[in-house]
This record gives C-alpha cells, sequence and structure tokens, in this order.
C-alpha cells in the first residue's frame, strides 16, 4: 500500500499515514517517504507508537545518524537527545530563535526527526519557515545585498560558555554540556543550492550566523536583523501542532524552525536525532 500524503495547507509540511513506523520500512516507502519530504520539509506522522529503537531505525532509512554536540544524549543511547522542560522550569525556552540546527558545522546535518515522548495539552507548537519560498519572494534590492554572501556560522551566542546555554543558565532540566570549542566558525554560502534538489534557498539565519566573510560586525549586524525578519514573515511559515505519538521529520537545508511557549505548568518531552548529510 502506498503511503498518504496531505499537504498542511501552509507555506510547507505534510501529514504521512499509511504507515506503521514501529516496524522496518519497505525500501518502496522509504523512497516514498523522502520524495515527500524533499517536496514539504516536513513531514508529521501521527498516531505512531513508537520505541527509542523504532526512532533509531527510522532516522537510519535516510542517512546515518548526524554528530550531536553540547548535548549528552539520553541514557543508554548514543544518538538520542531529550528535548525537555519541566512543567516548574522557569529559564528561558530552550531554541525559541529561529535556526537550522547544527549550521556551524562543516557538515551540517540534513534533517532532524522529533518523537512527542508526553506532549502538554496546550502550546508548545514548533514553527517552521520555508527558506526556499523566501528566497523566491525577495524583493530585488534586497536579493542584491546578498548575492554571493559567505556567511560565517558558530555557536558561540548559545553554546560557549558565556552563551545562553552556558554557565549561567540554571535550572534547565535539558542536559547542555556548554563548551570553549563553540567558539569554532564555519563558513557556508548564505543562498546555496540544496545539495539534494538543487533548489535555491537561504541557508541559516542571525544567531548561528554570526557575520559575512569580507564586512565588519557593524556592516553585516544590519544586515543579519533585515535578513532575519524576512526570513521569518508569516508567509514563510508552517505552525506544527504536536499530538501525542507523532514524530516529525524536518529538512534543515530548506527551512528554519523555533520552538514556542504556552504550557507553563506542563512536561513537554520529545526524543531528537538527527540525519547526517548526504553530500
Ligand atoms: C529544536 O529546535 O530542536 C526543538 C524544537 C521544539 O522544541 O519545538
Amino acid at each position: 500500500m502506498s503511503i498518504v500524503v496531505t499537504p498542511s495547507g501552509q507555506a510547507c509540511g505534510a501529514v504521512v499515514t499509511g504507515l506503521n513506523l514501529s516496524a522496518p520500512l519497505s525500501d518502496e516507502q522509504v523512497v516514498e517517504i523522502r520524495t515527500a519530504w524533499l517536496k514539504y520539509h516536513v513531514l508529521s506522522f501521527p498516531e505512531q507508537k513508537m520505541s527509542d529503537d523504532d526512532l533509531e531505525r527510522f532516522t537510519l532509512c535516510f542517512g546515518g545518524f548526524g554528530h550531536d554536540p553540547f548535548f549528552d544524549p539520553i541514557k543508554g543511547r548514543e544518538h538520542i537527545a531529550a528535548i525537555r522542560r519541566n512543567a516548574d522550569e522557569t529559564s528561558p525556552l530552550f531554541a525559541e530563535n529561529w535556526h537550522s540546527d547544527w549550521s556551524f558545522q562543516e557538515k551540517p546535518p540534513a534533517g532532524t526527526c522529533l518523537l512527542a515522548v508526553e506532549i502538554p495539552p496546550i502550546g508548545g507548537d514548533t514553527l517552521f519557515a520555508d527558506q526556499h519560498a523566501a528566497l523566491d519572494a525577495m524583493p530585488p534590492e534586497m536579493r542584491a545585498k546578498l548575492e554571493g554572501k559567505i556567511a560565517i556560522h558558530s555557536a558561540q551566542l548559545a553554546y560557549a560558555p558565556d552563551g545562553a546555554y552556558g554557565k549561567k543558565d540554571e535550572g534547565r532540566s535539558m542536559d547542555i554540556r556548554p563548551d570553549e570549542s563553540a567558539r569554532e566558525t564555519q563558513v557556508h554560502p548564505l543562498i546555496r543550492e540544496h545539495p539534494e534538489t538543487g533548489q535555491l534557498g537561504l541557508f541559516s539565519c542571525m544567531g548561528y550566523i554570526i557575520g559575512f566573510e569580507g564586512m565588519t560586525q557593524q556592516e553585516a549586524l544590519p544586515l543579519l536583523t533585515e535578513l532575519y525578519a524576512w526570513q521569518s514573515r508569516e508567509e514563510f511559515v508552517y505552525r506544527h501542532k504536536w499530538e501525542p505519538d507523532m514524530l516529525i521529520m524536518w529538512d534543515n537545508r530548506s527551512v528554519l524552525h523555533c520552538a514556542t511557549g504556552g504550557y507553563e505548568g506542563h512536561d513537554r518531552l520529545l526524543h531528537r536525532t538527527t540525519i547526517a548529510a548526504s553530500a
């Protein structure tokens, strides 16, 4: 039986049914999922009762495991991280800024999988912004300022000891390990072809992007700020609403994502893997 793919009707995203992800997938099903993933960039799989073994097996259908720095994995697993917030937690929300996962790496992960373990009754949506659409709709004068720019990426603002999740970040339930290595930098073209589809898009945003080659910070910052506002405009956004027993996977090469709050007083827990770059 073929899978059923239902577009979200928003900027990107689709719901996939007709599968049981607690059992191995056939080669044909993997091809169908990959095709839908490349087209819609974010896929959600509702009503899936999956274990951590199932999550790992699903991830490996789409590439190797990515390398996840600055997090300790959950007990007994090398490649699963817990995205956790306890009901009484008061530290700033994790991942509330737009980003593309680990874009400061030489080969950032192609994708990310997130499995619902405990979903609050309200809030906690994850937002996605389609960066092919953002580039396509960009006014020519803005695009001219960005064309050919090489972006400098770093994890320093988030994961260096003096970063947002650094030593002063107390009372967080997530197992985050800030480190001096977060200051390392890596460059990527801002506008680039998707390695599988060839479609042009914007890659990553201010936060992990800390500047542009050949520009001073003073010159780069206003441009990064203007770009960030454009990249996350409403018309490029898909709002993902979580349900219990749901898995999602997204394409870090095509979308930015960010977490949202609104579930104070409730626990929220998801298990996350990353899919290594294929090219
Ligand atoms: C993440 O950025 O990995 C977390 C997203 C979320 O918590 O919704």
